[in-house]
């Protein structure tokens, strides 16, 4: 059968590191606070979406072993775009020398498992390689002076390279969904800054993981102890450590980085698989369950077979 297996992974984060204590000194707010709320230590930022997307999807198609002729579409996750038009995706391709399709993805911090998922059909109807990158600066569109926004974000890009090949399915199970009816609690208009009802926001997102996540695990048929490696997008330590102990995952079998990067949206899932691989937490074989929640409300799960 005909599905795809991971060939490689990359990431980008910006240079400046801008700590608990760096906020404190400008917002009426503290380490202690934003580590005990959040579990948030640090964030990079700066950039741009572009340039950041092009730093790991380089990054990415380094450690597949591949060029960028080799790849037959490119899909961006983002909602913090360059530009209005064209598409952020147009500047990646052009500039990572892309000669294929390519086009932006907007599903807030549920975009990159809706990305995901896209790719998995598209490589079923018969394209060969996608890069599919998740990339964010969510600094832009955050009000520098509302500290309980400022403190939870940050800037961030994560890529995959995803390769056709014949075997058993790989993508498992998965779950998208949409209740716009939320839109308002977590928003931003065209050239405005994000408002959020944090309190609203924490008690749909850890609901949405858990209903999102067993409807995932049983389409894939499979139960928590079959799952090596959980990757939740990384908005709120609490939140997860809330989804986790509904669920039945132990810390251990957790991708955390939100401590190093805050919230990057839709590139938190994969810079969390990055860091996973490189910390030994993955290997060839293990089944892996990502879940998004985002604006919208958004949310979205798959569990893959990690195969590389
Ligand atoms: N520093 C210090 N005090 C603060 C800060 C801050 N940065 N922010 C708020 N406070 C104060 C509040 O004013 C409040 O004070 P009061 O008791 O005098 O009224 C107190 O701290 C408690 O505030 P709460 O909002 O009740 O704090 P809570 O425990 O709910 O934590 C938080 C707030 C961290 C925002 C939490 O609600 C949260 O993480 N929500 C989810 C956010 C999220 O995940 N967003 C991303 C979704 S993904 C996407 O699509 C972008």
């Amino acid at each position: 059968m005909r599905t795809a297996r991971i060939a490689g992974w990359g990431t980008a984060l910006p240079e400046k590191v801008v700590t608990n204590n760096d906020l404190a000194a400008v917002l009426d707010t503290s380490d202690e606070w934003i580590r005990e709320r959040s579990g948030i230590r640090e964030r990079r930022i700066g950039g741009t979406t572009s340039g950041l997307a092009i730093e790991a999807g380089q990054a990415a198609l380094d450690h597949a072993g591949i060029t960028a002729k080799d790849v037959d579409l490119l899909v961006l996750c983002t909602s913090t775009p360059d530009q209005q038009l064209p598409a952020t995706a147009s500047t990646v391709q052009h500039e990572l020398g892309l000669e294929c399709g390519a086009f932006d993805l907007n599903a807030a911090c549920s975009g990159f498992v809706y990305g995901l998922v896209t790719a998995y059909q598209f490589v079923a109807g018969g394209v060969d390689r996608i890069l599919l990158i998740g990339s964010e600066t969510m600094s832009r569109i955050i009000d520098w002076d509302e500290r309980t926004t400022a403190v939870l974000f940050g800037d961030g890009a994560g890529a995959l390279v995803l390769e056709a090949v014949d075997g058993e399915p790989s993508l498992l199970g998965w779950d998208l969904g949409s209740d716009g009816s939320l839109r308002s609690i977590l928003d931003a208009d065209i050239g405005g800054f994000m408002r959020m009802e944090g309190k609203e926001v924490f008690r749909r997102a850890v609901r949405v993981m858990i209903d999102s996540a067993t409807r995932t695990m049983e389409r894939a048929g499979v139960t928590a102890d079959d799952i090596a490696l959980f990757v939740p997008h990384q908005a709120n330590i609490r939140i997860i450590e809330s989804a986790n102990a509904k669920l039945g995952f132990s810390m251990e079998r957790t991708a955390v980085v939100l401590d190093r990067t805050g919230n990057t949206s839709a590139a938190s899932i994969p810079i969390a698989l990055d860091d996973a691989a490189a910390n030994g937490q993955l290997k060839s074989g293990d089944l892996v369950l990502m879940i998004g929640f985002g604006a919208g409300m958004t949310w979205s799960s798959a569990i893959v077979r990690w195969s590389r």
